[in-house]
């Protein structure tokens, strides 16, 4: 009964580690992509209000007027760009809907490698062709690296910094001269800013400073304030394609939740400095646990380190299991790239958990 698509669509790497996972008992987690803070108050409230107060409707499919405008001035303050917005279900419902809005059978996206789990499923669930550039080692994005993969069917460029997984927040003259070669050839970029807010050494770039008509934005709330369940994150960007995307979304997504809508108005007034430092401090306290046994680029953004597997083990695969039987998880790099050489964990915990874990992970490198 299943479509053929299906038989080329492995189930997510990550979501393996997860079933396994499912015997142990108490297990140090640091494979979960998301935040260990809670919701700030303030949303929170506006959320139930918008509830007590009857907003439990659906909304009109581009988003709140209200949550729009907020988007919108954010964006004109920070670049001043005046693009369309939409907001989404998560940036993976932005992320479907831009790929399904943009890519022909047969048009190659170029995908950064390391790349977020979904990007090259999704560009292959719409018959496109995800032509992976390998960053490793340093991870840096080199220009000539992706002017290399071009061709003539080449659609659009994936960028995303700070990236999952390796928490790399790429260098503005890169990202300014994969913004002209975008420009030059006239491609689309599609820049997923999820971890923007989560930058620990200085703000990141964006394409849309250098080459804004070509780039279509997606952020998210949930990473920044801890909402991953709430589904929430807006597009913005070129007008055509932002209206192809609603359409798109009439049919699918219909419309972000709405009391999760009303939520987010409250999000543009909360101060999450504290949040934001208690991470940078983490992000310390990881580097600072795994060097000098581990090989890696040190993070300066989101909550994840990518580390090379020690040598004695001869893939990703069989370090999560050696961990796994100590109790700890983590995610193989196959699940984020063509090689399964290196491995992620999450610093998305607490401090006392992130020792014990890391020093685990220590001993087993031996
Ligand atoms: C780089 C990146 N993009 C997109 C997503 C999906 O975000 P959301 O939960 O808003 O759909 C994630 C989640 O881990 C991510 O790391």
């Amino acid at each position: 009964m299943l479509a053929g698509r299906m038989n080329s669509l492995p189930s997510s790497g990550i979501r393996r580690v997860f079933d396994l996972a499912a015997a142990l008992k108490d297990p140090i987690d640091l494979s979960m992509g998301q935040p260990n803070f809670d919701v700030p108050e303030p949303i929170k409230q506006a959320a139930i209000s918008a509830i007590r107060d009857g907003y439990n409707g659906y909304t009109v499919t581009q988003g709140i007027p209200e949550l729009r405008e907020r988007i919108s001035r954010s964006l004109a303050q920070e670049f001043d760009w005046q693009p369309s917005v939409l907001v989404t279900s998560g940036v993976s419902g932005g992320l479907t809907l831009a790929l399904m809005a943009t890519i022909n059978p047969g048009d190659e996206v170029i995908v950064p490698d390391p790349y977020f789990v979904s990007y090259p499923h999704l560009v292959e669930l719409c018959g496109g062709k995800a032509v992976t550039v390998s960053l490793y080692d340093s991870f840096r994005l080199d220009p000539q690296r992706i002017a290399n993969a071009l061709t003539d069917r080449t659609k659009a460029i994936m960028v995303n910094s700070p990236g999952n997984p390796t928490g790399t927040v790429h260098a503005a003259e890169d990202i300014e001269a994969v913004s002209r070669l975008a420009r030059d050839r006239g491609l689309l970029v599609i820049s997923d800013e999820i971890y923007n807010r989560l930058c620990y050494d200085g703000p990141a770039s964006s394409p849309v400073q250098f080459a804004p008509e070509q780039t279509l934005l997606l952020r998210g709330f949930g990473k920044t304030y801890g909402m991953t369940g709430w589904r929430m994150g807006f597009a913005a960007g070129p007008t055509d394609i932002i209206a192809a995307m609603a359409k798109l979304q009439q049919y699918t997504f219909v419309c972000a939740p709405h009391m999760a809508q009303r939520g987010c108005l409250a999000a543009f007034d909360t101060d999450m400095t504290d949040q934001i430092d208690a991470y940078r401090r983490k992000r310390d306290l990881a580097v600072a646990e795994l060097a000098n046994h581990f090989e890696f680029v040190a993070p300066s953004g989101g909550f994840f380190v990518f580390a090379k597997v020690p040598k004695r083990y001869e893939s990703g695969e069989r370090f999560m299991e050696a961990a796994l039987a100590k109790n700890v998880l983590l995610i193989p790099g196959h699940a984020f790239s063509r090689r399964d050489t290196h491995f992620r964990i999450s610093y998305a915990v607490d401090n006392e958990r992130l020792r014990r874990g890391c020093s685990i992970l220590r001993d087993l490198a031996g």
